[in-house]
């Protein structure tokens, strides 16, 4: 093993033996090189910088204007240079403030700054890379994510298991989550826990965050190794009285030894800002030698990768959000969302629909999901682009996903109702 990964190694035994063994095989022989990133970094006063590949003038950074002219006011070396793999310094810092003031109970010591990432769905290859061994288990709820398949299942060759999230009748429980931990007497879990939830649109409440809580404590009390990772994809698009923290804050605060609270989220969806690929992976964790040391794994498997996320994005990010008039422009279509989201839920549930189909609860983000009757989904899928000029997606044969974040408020009704017929003409 490279005397670097042992150092890095050595480090986290020593502090928290039990994370130690958390780790993948590959995220027990990542480490962060020396190589031309931080001999380029100590050269970085240097009057003759000959170091990186980079074109540089006695002005600075090299570039041409049909590029420059795309990014307004920004200075040039905001734009055009490599970033560092863990990303932006001042991005960092202002993910950071943002998770503290948006999670009240956590605080500063308890997180890692947060590490640019290429948006969420690297977060989660990354931390798969981290912690995931083939063959480790995996747990889901049933209603998931599809990628997290290719991420976890594939890419990381794990055993994906699920549980169930809603009764036949489309409230949420917890039963099968609690009975799920109860009964697993595996040495390791990696549980991915994702709210507002895709495809559901399901955020728990305060109540079932605290039942959440207490059975994953009850789990690392009793020996299993608990890797959490919190997919906050759809974090803030809370349309009713739901846990407005991040469920991490809540796994973080337990503070047991036998758990590893990891966040992901970002830019995507909660600030609208889909194609700029601006995500952030975050460790809870109190100890600031660990937390170094996964950093620098991190950054090793950034850099391995794809070396570092995009500077222009980076930049745009830290621009919008030290704009003053920035969240409020987040919270005027957050609020189109909402009004969105409270016409579906007086449409989906209306009397006249009860024998087509059952919705599974929702009170957030950007789906809702329903469970039709009688009829295959993909074909209702397909049937419903044809006649009706209308798409969703089929998530098995019978559930399927309704995006509402993209239907006008006032075609929602129309929508469902042309989903009404479709069933019926299928029948
Ligand atoms: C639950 C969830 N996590 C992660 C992602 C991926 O986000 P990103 O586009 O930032 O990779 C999505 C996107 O659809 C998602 O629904």
């Amino acid at each position: 093993m490279n005397p670097l990964a042992k150092e890095l190694n050595e480090t986290i035994e020593q502090n928290s033996p039990v994370l130690y063994n958390m780790l993948s095989d590959l995220g027990k022989s990542i480490y962060y090189p020396k190589g031309i990133l931080s001999q380029s970094g100590e050269a970085k006063s240097t009057k003759y910088n000959a170091t990186i590949g980079m074109a540089t003038t006695e002005e600075g950074i090299m570039y041409t204007d049909a590029l420059y002219n795309q990014f307004g006011d920004q200075d040039p070396s905001d734009i055009f240079p490599y970033a560092a793999p863990q990303g932006n310094e001042r991005l960092r810092e202002l993910w950071q403030q943002k998770i503290l003031s948006d999670n009240k109970e956590l605080n500063e010591n308890q997180i890692s700054k947060p590490i640019v990432t290429n948006a969420l769905t690297h977060g989660l290859s990354l931390a798969g890379d981290l912690f995931v061994n083939a063959n480790d288990t995996v747990l889901l709820p049933e209603h998931n994510w599809g990628n997290y398949k290719l991420t976890f299942g594939v890419r990381h060759g794990s055993q994906i298991e699920t549980y169930k999230s809603f009764e036949d009748d489309g409230s949420f429980t917890l039963e099968h989550f609690k009975n799920t931990l109860e009964n697993y007497n595996k040495e390791k879990v990696i549980l991915v826990l994702n709210f507002p939830n895709n495809p559901t649109g399901y955020t728990p409440n305060a109540d079932e965050v605290g039942e959440m809580v207490s059975a994953i404590e009850k789990l690392a009390n009793k020996g299993t190794k608990v890797v959490a990772l919190v997919d906050d994809a759809y974090y803030g698009l809370f349309f009713e009285d739901v846990y407005t923290q991040s469920i991490f804050t809540a796994i973080t605060n337990i503070n047991h030894e036998n758990i590893m609270p990891v966040k992901i989220d970002g830019a995507t969806k909660e600030y609208f800002a889909w194609g700029f690929r601006v995500g952030f992976l975050t460790f809870g964790h109190q100890n600031e030698k660990v937390k170094e040391a996964l950093i620098a794994k991190l950054k090793g498997l950034i850099r391995s990768n794809l070396s570092s996320c995009a500077l222009p994005s980076q930049t745009a990010i830290v621009h919008a959000m030290e704009d003053p008039s920035f969240q409020s422009q987040v919270d005027h279509n957050i609020q189109i969302l909402k009004e969105r989201y409270e016409v579906t839920k007086e449409v989906a549930y209306r009397k006249a629909y009860l024998e087509l189909w059952t919705p599974y609860a929702f009170n957030s983000g950007y789906f809702m999901s329903v469970r039709v009757h009688d009829v295959d989904a993909d074909k209702l899928r397909l049937h419903l682009i044809e006649k009706y000029n209308i798409g969703i997606i089929a998530l098995n044969n019978t559930d399927i996903r309704i995006a509402f974040s993209c239907i006008e408020k006032l075609d929602i009704e129309h929508v469902f109702d042309a989903i009404a017929s479709a069933i019926k003409d299928l029948k």
